[in-house]
């Protein structure tokens, strides 16, 4: 499978419908509207209103969205979140003609399923985390006190997020288990779950654009995944992203490509699914080796508010080309920007969230040096208030990551709202390394 080698998309969509309503589609719809195209979002949030079309609808709405998509004659869907994919979003648009940026529901499984996976990575001696499949609660519980030693519990299905728990002891991973398979907190996504080794290293997002044959990698990324500051508290759909990742070096990547991009695409076209869309392997990197944490099948969010400015100008083709299956010939050289992006989350995310919170300070945008991406956001009697945990991504760009952390920082301080917290430490771990 080569890397790079086809002729560049012919066609520039014009009309483009994105669909999702966090950071990444604000980063994702904007980007777009700043490359000429019109752009529809369904169904958005406060902030795409300010410049596109907001279109309401429940992403999940499958023929919903696909009128919406007739209706305001799109050339290109890119649909952002897992749950319309897996739901076959993207087989109901193109069995209607509509170009589409995403993989099948059938590809889509690969975030889906968990044990799927997994079983795949084994299938394709995929470097990853050892593993074991339960179905049986006490079964899952003797093998972890036979063990000894606490083990990662992950349920089997979607679950927002927080279908995984990384255990201190024994007992906190038999209180998962107990949580996800008799609880059922999760619902039937933890009817099965996967007991994995605990993976030590430094974690990176790493993005490739698939157009069903061939691929093109992005720069990597990192988020953060704990609420607070140093890596703790509870995990969460992610705090805060900077790109370029410089844990993901040359040598790191080339073996990332080798040894997991590759075999994957290859595999899930053998399997009679191949991969069109993004492919974003959550990758755990220990003394320069790559292990495969998780698959998603969409963008990361917060990270796609920070690859979007490296390739600003290109989007519109890349996307369509991925679509299309004629990704263009050669990557475009990328801007030399670094991105960071803090996430600004509602009182008590992840957990227990308040909503409907007025948000001062949207209008003053700093010199333009700042973008303040929306996500959980609404429109309230002529006012922005919060509507979900995770409020904004405010993303800036620089010649060096101080430079782009400075200026998202110090958009930051200019926006307040009831129960506001972020992390202080984005970027911390490259910048120490310098
Ligand atoms: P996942 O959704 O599988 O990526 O898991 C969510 C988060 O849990 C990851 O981003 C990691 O921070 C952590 N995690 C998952 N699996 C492991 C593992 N095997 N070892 C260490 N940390 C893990
Ligand atoms: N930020 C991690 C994710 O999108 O899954």
């Amino acid at each position: 499978m080569a890397e790079l080698s086809s002729q560049p998309a012919s066609a520039s969509a014009s009309r483009v419908l994105v669909v999702g309503g966090g950071s990444r589609e604000h980063a994702i719809a904007h980007t777009l509207q700043g490359e000429g195209a019109t752009v529809f979002v369904a169904p958005g949030n406060a902030g795409t209103a300010s410049f596109a079309t907001n279109v309401a609808l429940s992403a999940t709405d499958l023929p919903a969205v696909v009128a919406a998509a007739k209706t305001h004659a799109v050339d290109l869907v890119v649909v952002g979140p897992e749950g319309p994919l897996v739901a076959g979003l993207a087989d109901a648009l193109r069995d209607a003609g509509i170009p589409t940026f995403g993989p099948s529901g059938a590809a889509a499984r690969l975030e889906a399923s968990k044990i799927f996976m997994k079983e795949f990575l084994a299938r394709h001696a995929i470097p990853t985390a050892a593993f074991a499949v339960f179905d049986d609660a006490a079964k899952a519980t003797a093998h972890l006190e036979q063990l000894g030693r606490p083990l990662v519990v992950k349920a089997d299905g979607l679950a927002a997020g927080k279908g995984v728990v990384v255990p201190k002891t024994v007992d906190e991973a038999v209180e998962a288990v107990k949580a996800f398979m008799i609880e059922r907190v999760h619902g039937e996504a933890g009817a099965r779950i996967v007991l994995e080794e605990f993976l030590p290293g430094e974690e990176a997002s790493f993005h490739v654009l698939c157009d069903g044959e061939r691929y093109v990698a992005l720069p990597a990324a990192q988020d953060h995944k704990r609420v607070r500051d140093l890596d703790e508290g509870p995990n969460t759909g992610g705090m805060g992203a900077y790109a370029p990742a410089p844990v993901v070096t040359e040598a790191v990547k080339a073996k990332v490509l080798a040894r997991v991009v590759e075999p994957t695409l290859k595999g899930m076209a053998a399997e009679g699914h191949p991969f069109r869309g993004v492919l974003f392997v959550g990758l755990m990197v220990e003394d320069g080796e790559p292990r495969v944490l998780e698959f998603n099948v969409r963008f990361g969010d917060p990270e796609t508010c920070v690859l979007m400015p490296i390739f600003r100008g290109h989007w519109r083709t890349l996307l369509l080309g991925a679509a299309t299956g004629a990704l263009p010939a050669e990557l475009p050289a990328p801007r030399p920007v670094h991105a960071l992006g803090v996430v600004m989350a509602a009182e008590g995310y992840p957990e227990k969230v308040t909503t409907g919170d007025a948000i001062d300070g949207l209008e003053d945008d700093a010199a333009g040096e700042a973008i303040v991406h929306h996500a959980g956001t609404r429109l309230h009697e002529g006012r922005v208030v919060t509507s979900g945990g995770r409020v904004l991504c405010v993303t800036a760009e620089g010649a060096t990551l101080e430079e782009a952390r400075d200026r998202a920082y110090a958009r930051v301080a200019t926006v307040r709202f009831r129960g506001e917290h972020h992390r202080s430490d984005i970027g911390a771990r490259a910048l120490v390394k310098r």
